[in-house]
């Protein structure tokens, strides 16, 4: 199976090459490729809050990449490098709030500064440590997807319609993606008839990202307006609604995409099953519930306007662009150490002390 899913994978949106960042701009998929080049930790911070990457695991790959960026700069700069450094570690984390990935992966980063050892050159070595990150995200995605397929097999092994939000494919991970690593490994596994892909107002993640991937690889495609998933759920016989994580909590709230909570809402009342899918860095042990996950607001303008170009009333908006779905409505949540059904806090603190199976 490893092998499959990996001959599987075809889209990248993180490249580090030559000592820069590159990545695929996001917000012009699926119309045009465009690769961006970033050498330092404020560009990449704006690439990070301008959406040209996006998706958790995504954000904190490049933010390491950035620090590294970050680094090479204050190194040639002058001796109190470690004293500058923290203006990118600043930087990078105020990029987004929401997704716990880019805290994980900018302590990651600090933790490893701090082991620094006289003899080993800081460049290097951070390098290996943003590299290691990016790395160990992609063999992550590679064990969830294994774990996720097999818990769809054990309730129903026929093909079966899944449902989707938002983007959690190769453009939001360093491999081939959380939820959307499973319904890849569901598709090599003859086990889907049709996933049926929310199109996610405002930026459409579903129906610019995820339809695309999927189409890419033959996968039969359903795209709907976010507000047609109960109709879908009453009417087409769907078996699971399978997303990614921002973040999690300690008792498995999970903070993902806006519209998700609604979708998890309407699977309990349709007896559809719902999946989380997500690697240990979306897991944030310090925050007791959902209450306490900052949730990022966004211009109004991205609900005002299309292109630049207004078409809604004079009229304030409101755009919050995640929101938390209580873990009472989660069956599973999958992650690279294990999966936790019916996730709460007992469950989620045993699943954190397991040690990585890779
Ligand atoms: O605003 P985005 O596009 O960064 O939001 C992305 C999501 O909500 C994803 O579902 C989540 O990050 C998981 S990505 C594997």
């Amino acid at each position: 199976m490893r092998e499959r899913l990996l001959a599987a994978e075809r889209v990248k949106a993180i490249e580090w090459k030559h000592g820069r960042l590159h990545l695929l701009d996001q917000r012009k998929l699926p119309t045009e490729t465009c690769w961006r080049a970033y050498d330092s930790a404020a560009a990449v911070a704006g690439a990070i809050r301008d959406m040209v990457v996006r998706g958790a695991p995504a954000i904190g790959i490049s933010a390491a990449y950035g620090l590294v960026l970050g680094l090479a700069a204050r190194l040639g700069a002058g001796d109190d490098w470690r004293a500058a450094l923290e203006e990118d570690f600043d930087i990078l984390a105020a990029s987004r709030p929401t997704a716990v990935n880019l805290f994980w992966a900018l302590n990651r980063m600090r933790e490893r500064l701090d082991r620094l050892r006289a003899d080993e050159d800081p460049l290097a070595v951070m390098e290996q440590e943003a590299v290691a990150i990016h790395d160990s995200d992609r063999e992550a995605n590679l064990t969830m997807a294994q774990f996720g397929v097999e818990l769809i097999r054990k309730h129903n092994s026929q093909r079966q319609r899944l449902m989707t939000h938002c983007n959690t494919g190769a453009l939001a991970t360093g491999g081939f993606g959380t939820a959307l690593g499973v319904i890849r490994a569901a598709q090599l596994r003859d086990l889907v008839e049709c996933v049926h892909v929310d199109e996610t107002r405002p930026w459409l993640q579903g129906s610019r990202l995820t339809a695309w991937e999927l189409a890419g690889e033959g996968v039969p495609v359903s795209l709907n307006v976010d507000s047609a998933s109960a109709h879908l759920m009453k009417t087409q016989a769907i078996s699971w609604v399978i997303v990614g994580a921002d973040r999690i909590t300690a008792n498995g709230d999970v903070a993902n995409k806006i519209g998700t909570y609604q979708l998890a809402v309407t699977a309990m009342h349709h007896g559809v099953r719902f999946m989380v899918v997500a690697p240990s860095s979306t897991i944030d042990m310090s925050l007791e519930n959902g209450d306490d996950i900052p949730i990022e607001e966004r211009a109004g303008s991205e609900l005002l306007e299309v292109n630049g170009q207004r078409f809604a009333a004079d009229v304030e908006a409101f755009n919050p662009v995640f929101d938390v779905t209580p873990a009472d409505l989660i069956d599973a949540i999958v992650t690279e150490k294990g999966v936790v059904e019916r996730p709460n806090t007992e469950k989620l603190a045993e699943l954190m002390n397991r040690k990585r199976l890779h």
